[in-house]
């Protein structure tokens, strides 16, 4: 592939591949000296047009040790400001000959739409409420590493799926590796067309978390709501926000996930979210640069070995 834009083109064996590589940037970054040079020579430009914590840092991050030369673009500082359009800022930088463009957008499609523009590798650091590839990635690897295995896992997935990218990158890619999802959350979180998912759906915890052998847990996208219904945050907490209790009904060995950032007291108890017997947390940010090195290592040997054309 040219570009990773989302999970839905990847083969299970190449999310293997990818999976594989990263385990061994977990070893590099584990150890004294940090550095290999995958990506020396190479320059790479993180657009983040949203907020971002873990995955702006993990990229930059990622793209130093494999010795890139990163640059941030400052978009609340850009000419975006004066009205200049996301192509023509895509098409500017672009002309600066970057190797690899690391974008994040509130708009569902609009990295994919970037992504036809430049000549560059593209990776979709999160769009709207479509994919966030890499934190599926992320995420299967943590799982991988907790459980030894992807496949006939029983997957909790809960909350506010409807606007969860995260949600939807996880469900393309356990599906694929032949995992089984819930999803578990009040019926008007839920997207539509959700029963042709090949998913389980359920509106009580404690039915939807028995047997679990993965609790993943997301926050409340109220960002992207639109007036959507959703009970008080005291309500939302007692229903659906994962507590010991609850736990109690998954798997005594079941994982806890989440993606972050988290609202401790709105969908997780914030002592559970630090236990670190249950919650893999910390591991899962951990992991996110392992991946986002060994994503980018893949994508910039694609570069080296296929001539670019200029496509726009
Ligand atoms: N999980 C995640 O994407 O976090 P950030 O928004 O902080 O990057």
């Amino acid at each position: 592939h040219r570009h990773l834009l989302g999970i839905e083109p990847l083969a299970p064996a190449e999310i293997t591949t990818i999976l594989d590589l990263a385990e061994r940037y977990v070893e590099l970054n584990r150890g004294p000296r940090k550095h290999a040079d995958a990506l020396a020579g190479l320059t790479q430009i993180n657009m983040f047009f949203e907020n971002s914590t873990r995955t702006q840092a993990s990229f930059e991050l990622a793209g130093q040790r494999l010795g890139a030369d990163v640059m941030n673009m400052q978009m609340q500082a850009s000419s975006i400001k004066k009205g200049e359009t996301l192509i023509d800022t895509a098409m500017t930088l672009n002309a600066m000959h970057p190797d690899l463009l690391v974008v994040r957008h509130p708009h569902s499609g609009a990295v994919d739409l970037l992504a036809q523009k430049v000549n560059c590798a593209v990776l979709n650091a999160g769009d709207g409420r479509h994919e966030h590839p890499t934190q599926a990635l992320l995420d299967a690897l943590t799982i991988r590493r907790a459980k030894g295995r992807l496949h006939r896992l029983n997957i909790a997935i809960c909350g506010d799926i409807a606007h969860s990218r995260v949600a939807r990158s996880n469900i393309l890619l356990l599906g694929k590796m032949e995992s089984r999802i819930r999803l578990i959350g009040p019926p008007t979180l839920m997207p539509a067309g959700v029963a042709d998912w090949g998913v389980e759906v359920y509106d009580n915890m404690r039915e939807g978390l028995a047997g679990a052998d993965v609790v993943m847990m997301l926050r409340l996208q109220k960002e992207r709501m639109d007036g959507a219904f959703i009970p008080s945050e005291r309500e939302y907490y007692h229903r659906y926000g994962l507590d010991a209790e609850k736990l109690g009904h998954a798997k005594d060995d079941a994982i806890v996930m989440h993606p972050g950032p988290m609202n401790r007291g709105v969908e997780i108890d914030g002592t559970l979210a630090d236990d670190i017997n249950r919650s893999v947390i910390q591991e899962q940010v951990e992991m996110g640069v392992a991946v986002r090195m060994a994503a980018m290592d893949l994508l910039a040997r694609n570069l080296r070995s296929v001539p670019q054309e200029v496509t726009a």
